[in-house]
């Protein structure tokens, strides 16, 4: 990916009575990871949603997330 592709991104976020899907777009470039992409989208376009992280660096795990189904 050379070039800013806008990536769209279902999301589930938890509540006290369940969790919903919604579908964000985020504008990705090379070097992004997925975690990238979430700030974006809590800065852009849902400030109330919530993901944990602490590293940002692939060692602490805090960040893990299902993507397509495969959890890492
Ligand atoms: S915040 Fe992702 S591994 Fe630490």
């Amino acid at each position: 990916m050379s070039d800013a592709q806008t990536v769209t991104f279902k999301i589930c976020a938890v509540t006290r009575n369940g969790g919903a899907f919604q579908d964000y777009t985020a504008k990705c470039s090379e070097g992004m990871v997925v975690l990238d992409a979430v700030h974006q989208i809590q800065r852009t376009q849902a400030n109330d949603l919530a993901c944990r992280w602490n590293c940002k660096a692939g060692k602490c795990g805090s960040c893990s997330a299902e993507v397509n189904g495969i959890r890492s």
